[in-house]
């Protein structure tokens, strides 16, 4: 058994622990934006690729007083880092500091360095280079207090980068979130959904890989696939009933719709659906959204309107985008069900709704409320 740490969106974390539960996580204690769970590091390796909130999962090495450089180093040296990765592998290491004996982070990181160098060469006579991109070994070094934590860092790039985007949007919503933000509705993975504001088609892209159970992480790699320790049995067999299931799914994809007045936005969109591998499976539009036209049927409308912060549009430019939002769902989305995120506290009365929900959440550095709507038939 070991301590895992797994980060997400603030305002994520009931969704990130209903899927690391049914993942087999024990002793799920929520924190704010992360869950701690203990487990055989198989369900570790299943969180990377299917907790689709997660950010990052980490694995707790070793825990202990650090009042100075001498006990960081003496901890440090502790942990038998061959068991992790050989000398001829790279790492990194990222710290964060709270209070402790150095100012910033630098100085202890070099620390920590010194001493996995340290016990490498003194076993083996080389030691393993530090690469800043895609080290085998991502270290994380938390020294709060007179304690510090490391862990090592199982996804290495951020599980959120699925792989689908290559370009960014101007403010695109990170994939987790989107995905998380899914799990917080009611929709029922098969009632077809839209979002008529759909930017890089973030919402769209997660949507489908839900709908079709399409593990979030398939097809992009993971930094402990690298470890010497790597139960690779267990991993080949959780990779193969991922890519079971998704070939399963492939015909449970309901309607999805989205609709940007950008160009440039759904030409951003369009090679996102590429990588995603979802070509010609999801219908795009170009225009304002007050002329959408949703799917038959529908059932969500999820979107992400504009609300200022980054884009720098004017303010009545804002009121305008959300006052057609407005008009799109009054008009158009009769008897279904929207949610809509809002980084502003003044722009949702610009769609005439009462929200029948609230849930906080936190997009990069804005705090926002992922709002429901009931959409009435009258
Ligand atoms: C915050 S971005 C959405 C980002 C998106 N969720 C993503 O992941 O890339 C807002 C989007 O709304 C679009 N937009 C703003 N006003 C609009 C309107 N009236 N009709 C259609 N699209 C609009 C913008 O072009 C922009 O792409």
């Amino acid at each position: 058994m070991a301590i895992y740490y797994a980060a997400c969106t603030l305002g994520l974390e009931d969704v990130l622990a209903e899927d690391l539960r049914r993942l087999g996580a024990g002793n799920i204690e929520k924190r704010k934006g992360a869950c701690q769970f203990e487990s055989e590091p198989p369900v570790a390796y299943a969180a990377c690729l299917w907790a689709r909130a997660a950010i990052r999962v980490q694995e707790e090495l070793v825990r202990g007083r650090a009042e100075d450089k001498d006990d960081l180093y003496h901890l440090a040296g502790t942990v038998d880092w061959s068991q992790s990765i050989t000398a001829k592998q790279t790492l990194a290491i990222d710290g964060s500091v709270k209070n402790s004996f150095a100012n910033d982070t630098r100085y202890p990181v070099l620390v920590v360095k010194d001493a996995i160098c340290d016990q490498f060469r003194s076993r083996t006579g080389i030691r393993p280079d530090v690469a800043r991109e895609r080290p085998h070994l991502p270290i994380k070094l938390v020294l709060q207090g007179g304690e510090a934590i490391l862990y090592r860092e199982l996804g290495g790039e951020p599980l959120h980068k699925r792989g689908y985007r290559l370009i960014q949007h101007k403010s695109p919503l990170n994939e987790a979130t989107a995905a998380g933000l899914l799990q917080l509705t009611d929709w029922d993975r098969r009632a077809p959904l839209c979002d008529p504001m759909c930017g890089s088609a973030t919402f769209l892209i997660e949507a489908a890989w839900l709908a079709t159970d399409r593990a979030p992480g398939l097809g992009r790699s993971f930094a402990f696939e690298h470890w010497r320790d790597t139960d690779q049995a267990a991993w080949q067999q959780i990779y193969d009933d991922a890519e079971a299931r998704a070939a399963r799914g492939q015909d449970r994809l309901p309607v999805l719709r989205g609709n940007d007045r950008h160009p440039g936005a759904l030409g951003i969109a369009e090679k996102a659906l590429a990588g995603a591998g979802l070509t010609g499976k999801i219908e795009l539009t170009r225009g304002d959204a007050r002329d959408f036209t949703p799917p038959p049927d529908l059932g969500v409308v999820v979107t992400n309107p504009p609300y200022g912060e980054r884009l720098e549009q004017d303010v009545e430019r804002l009121e305008e985008s959300w006052r057609h939002l407005g008009n799109f769902l009054h008009e158009r989305c009769r008897g279904a069900t929207a949610y809509v995120l809002s980084g502003d506290p003044d722009l949702p009365r610009f769609l005439g709704l009462r929200a029948s929900n609230r849930f906080p959440v936190r997009n990069g550095p804005i705090d926002c409320r992922w709002l429901r709507y009931e959409v009435g038939t009258g």
